[in-house]
This record gives C-alpha cells, sequence and structure tokens, in this order.
C-alpha cells in the first residue's frame, strides 16, 4: 500500500468512526445493553428520624428523597413539590432548626435528625406567629408556596438573631436587624408565582417587632 492509499483508508476508517459514534448515543438500548441496574426493594435502607415531633421509622429506597418520604411514606403533604430541582422553594423545611430544600437532599442523610414540617410548626387552633401573621397580611394567593414561605421565614429570623451574615449585610461589626433588605435577600430562594412578596415581608416584619 502506498502512502497515497493508505491515507485514504485512514480517513474513510475515520469517517465511519465518526458515523458511528454519532449515532451510538440515539440507538434505544435494550435491557441486554442496560449498563446499571437500578437497586431493587432488597437494597432498601432503613431511616429513623423525628418528624414534627414523633419518632418516624422508614425502609426506603435510598434514592428516595426528603421530600418524597415526607409527601408519599408520611402523607405529610403540607410540604409542596414546585420544581424538584432546588430552585423554588416549595419544599423548605426545617432541619435540626436551618431550612433546607428537601427537593434536594436524600431521607437517609437524616438518620437521627429532627425534621419540621409546615404540619408541626402550628395547628389551626394553635398557630405558630409566621402562620398567623402570613393569614393577618394576606401573606399567599393561590397558598402553593406558602408552606415554605414559611418554614422559610421562621428561619430567616432565626438566622438574623444568631448573627449570620447575608450577600447584604454590609457591616458585621454591629448587630444584625431584621430589616427589609435583610428579609427579602434571604427569603430570595422561595420564589412565589402570585408574587405576594410584599404582602411575606409585612407578615415577617410584623413577627420580627413582636421577637424584639
Ligand atoms: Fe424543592 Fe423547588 S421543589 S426547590
Ligand atoms: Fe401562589 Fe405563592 S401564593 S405561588
Amino acid at each position: 500500500m502506498d502512502e497515497t492509499e493508505r491515507l485514504s483508508v485512514t480517513r474513510r476508517d475515520l469517517l465511519i468512526t465518526g458515523a458511528v459514534s454519532a449515532v451510538a448515543p440515539i440507538l434505544p438500548v435494550g435491557p441486554a445493553d442496560a449498563q446499571e441496574t437500578p437497586p431493587s426493594a432488597g437494597n432498601s435502607m432503613q431511616v429513623a428520624f423525628t418528624v414534627n415531633r414523633s419518632g418516624r421509622k422508614l425502609e426506603l429506597d435510598p434514592r428516595t428523597t426528603l421530600l418524597d418520604a415526607l409527601r408519599e411514606h408520611l402523607h405529610l403533604t403540607g410540604t409542596k413539590k414546585g420544581c424538584d430541582h432546588g430552585q423554588c422553594g416549595a419544599c423548605t423545611v426545617l432541619v435540626d432548626g436551618v431550612r433546607i430544600n428537601s427537593c434536594l437532599s436524600l431521607a437517609v442523610m437524616h438518620e437521627g435528625d429532627t425534621i419540621t414540617t409546615i404540619e408541626g410548626l402550628g395547628a389551626p387552633d394553635d398557630l405558630h406567629p409566621m402562620q398567623a401573621a402570613f393569614i393577618k397580611h394576606d401573606g399567599y394567593q393561590c397558598g402553593y408556596c406558602t408552606p415554605g414561605q414559611i418554614c422559610s421565614a421562621v428561619a430567616v429570623l432565626d438566622e438574623i438573631k444568631a448573627g449570620i451574615p447575608s450577600h447584604v449585610t454590609d457591616d458585621l461589626t454591629t448587630t444584625l436587624e431584621a430589616s427589609n433588605i435583610e428579609m427579602r435577600e434571604r427569603m430570595s430562594g422561595n420564589i412565589c408565582r402570585c408574587g405576594a412578596y410584599s404582602n411575606i415581608a409585612e407578615a415577617m416584619a410584623d413577627v420580627a417587632r413582636s421577637q424584639t
């Protein structure tokens, strides 16, 4: 094979290889081709935690999010699934007093933790002050984001009281105050498609004033 033929074969091989690799990702993958086998029920894990002051034990697929464990396994449907991607805050719950997006956290990571959902903050005849303030100030319209907003709002006031700075805190040497800008910044991860933001801020300011 002379040099011209060798180059021509190499170029043809390259074109064939490129075409195959471009098509490969869109070919259907049959069961025999599957590279990973999802965990079966036999691969479930146990987790025990406290939810709203009650000890709970669950046997879960380890891929179950805390949000799904709460909603689908414990039937605490007050916590809402908005985006399931950590972008809306509808799934906010308190874990050991700190707010988290429960859609971004695996349930089995919470062994021994204390979890509070909207159902555990207060009851219809014994509302948490933040729940009462949201009602007083009309801090909602459709209400879908509201459980997450309220859990977040409770944690925000605790963060400010604990002196934890935010992106807009400009003076780290003085006592932090629950100013409008501090509260709005800290609530920016909780989206409300109804746009109840001003009323939510008023509700939070009301509770903050009552705590001083
Ligand atoms: Fe968790 Fe949107 S559902 S952040
Ligand atoms: Fe409707 Fe917030 S009250 S999304």
